[in-house]
């Protein structure tokens, strides 16, 4: 029997320059399993914006948080980016002998997200603006496993659709715990620009539930992200879930990178 379904969440830190020993084991790995590659895209997303010379818009919630404010042309980049991303994620594995298949979760229908009504600090005054992004409320488990048997390797942008909106904009961390969850996968590997968690400049081997709570403060933006979506896939049985710098392989054998244990 196949092995059970690997997902990959590669984050837009790294995604386009992780070196061609990364793609050989990728390509290795995804030889012996279905492999769905989930990606990121904050740094070519930061590149293309760098060369319009344009910023991205951060705005204050009603509930106090600051984000990136997704309007419909922050969108069309971020949809513009990820067909080039997916392009340049099939040919690293084309030319290693490896068929993908590539599909954003939007246009695809396979993941579904919920946009909430938000007010946004606007010259001092609370307005209600079109913030396009929210939480994945489904996956479309049949579509997905539709597209998973078409190749070896599924890559997906982790963009969503909403009763309201043909495109949504959503955490990818969160969305590849939900994708994982969906394709019953048994190991979730979080790839990032760091080796792993770290606490006071070392990288932490194992994470079990108890010590998260303490380390809350130590464990903070793009991380804590990670953790939480950690946790929802094990919660949910997913086997094994791993955060780290490194190749698929050296995450999971453990030889980097940080494990997240359920207990
Ligand atoms: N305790 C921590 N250990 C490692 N990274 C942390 C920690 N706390 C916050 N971070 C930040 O989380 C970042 C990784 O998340 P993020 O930038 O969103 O990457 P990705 O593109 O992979 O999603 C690290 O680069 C680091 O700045
Ligand atoms: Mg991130």
């Amino acid at each position: 029997m196949a092995e059970p379904v690997l997902v990959v969440k590669v984050g837009g830190s790294v995604v386009s320059d992780l070196p061609p020993a990364w793609w050989d084991d990728a390509a290795k790995v995804a030889a012996t399993r279905k492999v769905i590659l989930v990606h990121g895209w904050s740094a070519p997303l930061r590149a293309m914006h760098a060369n319009t010379g344009r910023q991205p818009i951060m705005l204050v919630n009603q509930h106090g948080h600051r984000g990136r404010f997704t309007d419909a042309r922050v969108l069309e980049d971020i949809r513009v980016a990820s067909v080039d991303l997916r392009a340049r994620i099939r040919g690293e594995l084309g030319k290693r002998g490896v068929s993908a298949v590539a599909a954003d979760g939007a246009t695809a229908k396979v993941l579904v997200a919920e946009v909430r009504r938000q007010r946004w600090w606007v010259d001092g005054r609370l307005t209600y603006l079109d913030n396009i992004v929210g939480p994945i409320r489904d996956v479309d488990a049949t579509r997905l496993g539709r597209l998973l048997r078409a190749a070896d390797t599924l890559v997906l942008t982790p963009l969503a659709t909403s009763p309201q909106y043909p495109a949504v904009n959503t955490d990818a961390d969160r969305a590849a715990a939900r994708i994982a969850m969906a394709a019953v996968a048994a190991d979730l590997v979080m790839v990032t620009d760091v080796p792993g968690i770290q606490i006071d400049g070392a990288t932490v081997a194992e994470l079990s539930r108890e010590e998260v709570s303490p380390l809350a403060p130590f464990v903070t933006g793009g991380m804590k992200k990670k953790v939480s979506a950690a946790f929802t896939a094990l919660d949910a049985g997913i086997g094994r879930v791993v955060i780290g710098r490194g190749t698929i392989s050296d995450l999971l054998a453990g030889r980097t990178g940080t494990r997240v244990c359920r207990r």
